[in-house]
């Protein structure tokens, strides 16, 4: 069995107020299964699929995956198996913006170092033509559909050829038609890559395109027919209030009446004397805080600042390698682009600062770049797209190919970012390194495609993600 939960709960319980998410759940999936899962809105689906995939640990159950009782390992072998095993769909875009479709999905391998750059990139660009998006690879989320986005995501799910795909509403956000060929797509890769696909859908008609369908009512996971008959109605549980100072103060009324009987007049006095002491106390305490509140203001509009200028620097302003062609005589000529991608006022980027090495050994050895032009500008003003050029002297004799013949190269960009032309203290520095496969001069393409398979010829260079 490749998956088998048994007696799974969940509560939450913040100290106010307990819900019981997931009441009572049983769950079985062969290898390769489909099982669908349907239910109203806050029936316990995604708390359900998150105990499954290892991420919210059960308050009582058990889960197996093959055979292992996951929330029996170690954190370590946790994040293991939860990386390695288990590919997730979620609800919502969970993209990162500021990486290209074909990043976004060979980062999973990446991050683990399970597998090579190069096959992780290969099987990114297999799973992407799979989805239909072999032309979007270089394109960042924000410039793709939502579909074209779930695609993606879908594509990420499998880039470590998991044996479990949980899909959490994957198309909640979609058109029918959309919703529909995202579904049938999941299916089909399901039924090539043979993982078990558990999915979370509100639509029955796609629901029932599985093997098995279940409902979740109310906390309980009841097979579909079953589903109809009526469920206890579960409350959040309002737990007993804990006793506060307050009430405290409120039980010991009648102390204090007895005390009230007692000195009533020396009572009124002392009011007084308190009285005029917390008005002197008041303002002293008023002033302090305003003085307080101003600086915290100070301190937060710098923040507030910085934080906008982080953005800017970071989020805002895009650059990478956008072109290169050969020159001849192990010469190339490289365009890199700096985009300003809400162009709403010029960004100003400072002596950018472009170096260029190539890796010998585990060495950088450093190759000469001549700005050409534009780049050679010590100030340049960003408002769309800018592209600024470099002639590449690259004559080593021999390199570190970590794609057969190919030169594995790396630019190293120093800019200072600003949104002012004149700024004083409003300046981000920023280092970006792009990476890059590129093919000597030396080296004919039949020789290179003996040992590497293109669908064409060899590319004069190959797109790395950061490294
Ligand atoms: N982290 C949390 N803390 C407290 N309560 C939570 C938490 N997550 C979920 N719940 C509660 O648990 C119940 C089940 O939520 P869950 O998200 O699993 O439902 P769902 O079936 O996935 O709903 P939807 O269809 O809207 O996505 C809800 O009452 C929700 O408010
Ligand atoms: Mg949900």
């Amino acid at each position: 069995m490749m998956l088998r939960a048994v007696g799974l709960r969940k509560s939450y319980d913040d100290g106010e107020r307990r819900v019981d998410a997931v009441l009572g759940a049983d769950l079985n999936a062969e290898a390769g299964a489909f099982v669908s899962i349907v239910g109203r809105s806050g029936s316990g689906k995604s708390t359900l699929l998150a105990m499954v995939g290892a991420l919210t640990r059960p308050s009582g159950g058990e889960i197996f995956i093959a055979g292992e009782n996951i929330w029996a390992l170690s954190e370590r072998a946790l994040s293991d198996l939860h990386r390695r095993r288990i590919g997730f769909v979620f609800q919502f875009e969970s993209l990162l913006p500021n990486l290209r479709a074909i990043d976004n999905v060979a980062l999973p391998a990446l991050l683990g170092a399970d597998m090579r750059p190069e096959a992780a990139y290969t099987r990114a660009l297999d799973l992407l033509t799979r989805v239909g998006l072999s032309d979007r690879l270089s394109a960042f989320p924000g410039q793709m559909s939502g579909g074209e986005q779930r695609r993606v995501a879908i594509a990420r799910a499998l880039i470590n050829r998991p044996r479990l795909v949980l899909a959490d509403e994957p198309t909640s956000d979609l058109d029918e038609e959309t919703e529909e060929e995202i579904i049938a797509l999941l299916e089909a890769l399901r039924k090539d890559e043979g993982f078990a696909l558990l999915l979370v859908t509100h639509n029955r008609e796609l629901a029932a395109l599985a093997d098995c369908t279940l409902e979740m009512r109310q906390g309980l996971l009841l097979p579909v027919d079953a589903a109809a008959a009526p469920v206890r109605p579960v409350r959040p549980v309002i737990l007993p209030a804990p006793v506060t100072p307050e009430a405290a103060v409120v039980a010991d009324a009648e102390g204090v009446e007895a005390l009230r009987r007692l000195g009533g007049h020396l009572w009124a006095t002392f009011g007084r004397l308190a009285a005029v002491a917390a008005v002197v106390f008041g303002v002293a305490f008023l002033a302090n805080e305003a003085v307080a509140r101003y600086q915290q203001c100070q301190v937060e509009a710098q923040r507030a600042r910085l934080d906008a200028l982080e953005e800017l620097a970071t989020s805002t302003l895009r650059s990478d390698i956008a072109e290169i062609t050969r020159l001849g005589n192990h010469r190339y000529q490289v365009t890199i682009y700096l985009e300003n991608t809400k162009a709403e006022a010029p960004i100003y980027v400072m002596s950018p600062n472009v170096q260029a090495f190539v890796q010998v050994g585990s060495n950088w050895q450093e190759a000469p770049l001549m700005p050409v032009a534009e780049a050679t500008a010590s100030v340049l003003i960003v408002t769309g797209r800018l592209l600024y050029k470099f002639v590449l002297d690259i004559n080593v004799e021999k390199f570190t190919e970590l794609l057969p013949h190919y030169m594995h190269v790396r630019f190293s960009n120093n800019m200072l970012v600003s949104p002012e032309s004149a700024p004083k203290d409003e300046l981000f520095q920023r280092n970006d390194n792009y990476f890059i496969y590129l093919k000597p001069d030396n080296v004919d393409d039949a020789t290179i495609l003996q040992d590497v398979r293109f669908p064409g010829s060899p590319p004069l260079w190959i797109w790395m993600p950061p490294h």
